[in-house]
């Protein structure tokens, strides 16, 4: 790779595709970004009880979510202390501790180090500090149940995620807004060919791209009893949302109507949330009829705020492979015949045989692909749509707005953060 080679140029919207394809600029990526910035781990209602557990992924390593015995949730790396063994081996489940299988320390639901082989006659005399040998922790953050991770030791969640906060409120609150929200089932995952930055940036807000769900939008997938995929036909506005903290997503304004009041195929449904709608709008007030519909908070979550309710992280495995975790969210008390309503919905969405994922990941696998030749690789791609069209609105506090909504803002402010966490902002 050419080093002089400006690889983000925000003002421009120019974005070198040397930083979907260049090895170099991955093996950094997995220090100075995945090795930074907070991560999404998984949702609380993955473990609710002390004792449960599920595992999950920082970048390409693997790390356990656990609910200690005190209630708090706790990120550690999958990694024996002695030797490096995956302690734990089990996507989820529940145990009261984990036994390394290679030669038998255990470690507590908190990562501490409870068990060592041979500890009277090898270790003891030497004075062996259990305490400095517990599993590599991480530092959490919880915001309405998301749980989130950095190795970084002054990390601060807050500042992190800046006004975008907001969304994520917005999104993971039940539809009443009070309630809770939970995952359906376990985790949807699956490996594709493509960079993930090529995904992350896609839900970040490309609303350009609606031409490659034409076929879907035909077909009429959605919860409610219009065509289309989704249930905001009766959204007023749409508009990009950037933050300079490099998250970004597409915000939908309501008009003062029940969004989903056409989910008629089913009678408990549709009350369900017209009574929910009521109260949202007594407990949000005007915030009620703000929906982010897609976004992502950078680097690699990806939620849909509005319906499908649903979480993707685009993990990286390597500079053109990505392991996509998806999962999908319905209101915690809602009654059964909501949930298995919306499960059957979002199956057609984008569970395995679904009508709107695959779409996309045509486009990604074959960008990455054909972004890798020699004669490629020379030519950036183009992120100018909407430049000179940002404005701000105090609906959402701290971010960039592009009220078209169909402009490229979402890359412009993704990839400009990506720039900074490079060590590459000189370029920008
Ligand atoms: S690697 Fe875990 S006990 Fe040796
Ligand atoms: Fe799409």
């Amino acid at each position: 790779m050419n080093a002089r080679v400006k690889l983000v140029d925000r003002q421009a919207g120019i974005v070198s595709r040397e930083i979907y394809v260049s090895e170099e600029l991955y093996q950094k990526e997995r220090e100075r970004v995945f090795g930074k910035a907070w991560l999404y781990i998984g949702h609380e209602s993955q473990i609710p009880d002390s004792g449960d557990f599920i595992l999950s992924r920082m970048g390409e390593e693997s790390v356990i979510m656990t609910r200690a015995r005190t209630g708090e949730v706790q990120v550690m790396l999958n990694s024996c202390r002695h030797r490096g063994m995956r302690v734990c081996r089990y996507d989820e489940g529940h145990t009261e501790k984990f036994y390394c299988p290679y030669h038998g320390w255990s470690y507590n639901l908190d990562g501490s180090l409870a068990h060592v082989t041979e500890y009277e006659r090898e270790y003891k005399e030497q004075g062996f500090d259990h305490s400095q040998w517990g599993l590599i922790k991480a530092k959490v953050a919880v915001v309405r149940g998301t749980v989130w991770a950095t190795w970084d030791p002054d990390g601060d969640f807050d500042s992190y995620l800046g006004g975008a906060r907001q969304l994520l409120e917005l999104s993971f609150v039940g539809w009443d807004g009070e309630g809770a929200v939970e995952v359906v089932g376990s985790t949807q995952k699956w490996q594709i060919p493509s960079n993930w930055k090529i995904v992350a940036e896609n839900f970040a807000g490309d609303m350009l791209h609606v031409v490659s769900h034409r076929s879907v939008d035909i077909v009429g997938i959605g919860p409610n009893t219009e065509s289309g995929r989704r249930d905001a036909s009766h959204t007023a506005q749409y508009v990009q949302a950037g933050y300079a903290e490099g998250h970004a997503s597409v915000v939908g304004f309501y008009n003062d109507t029940d969004p989903r009041r056409d989910y008629s195929a089913s009678k408990i449904t549709a009350e369900y949330f017209q009574d929910c709608y009521a109260k949202r709008k007594r407990v949000l007030g005007d915030q009620a009829l703000i929906s982010p519909a897609v976004g992502t908070i950078f680097p690699n979550m990806s939620f849909h705020g509005n319906q499908p309710r649903t979480i993707l992280v685009a993990h990286p495995v390597s500079v053109d492979k990505t392991e996509m975790w998806r999962q999908y969210f319905v209101d915690r008390d809602a009654p059964r015949e909501v949930k298995d309503f919306l499960r059957k919905y979002y199956l057609r969405y984008s569970g395995p045989a679904g009508l709107t994922e695959q779409d996309d990941m045509e486009n990604w696998n074959y960008a990455t692909n054909a972004s890798k030749g020699f004669m490629a690789r020379q030519f950036p791609y183009n992120y100018a749509a909407g430049i000179g069209n940002e404005t701000t609105t105090n609906r959402l506090p701290g971010a960039t707005v592009e009220v078209n909504g169909q402009g490229e803002l979402h890359g412009r402010s993704m990839y400009g953060k990506w720039a900074e966490f490079m060590g590459e902002a000189d370029h920008v």
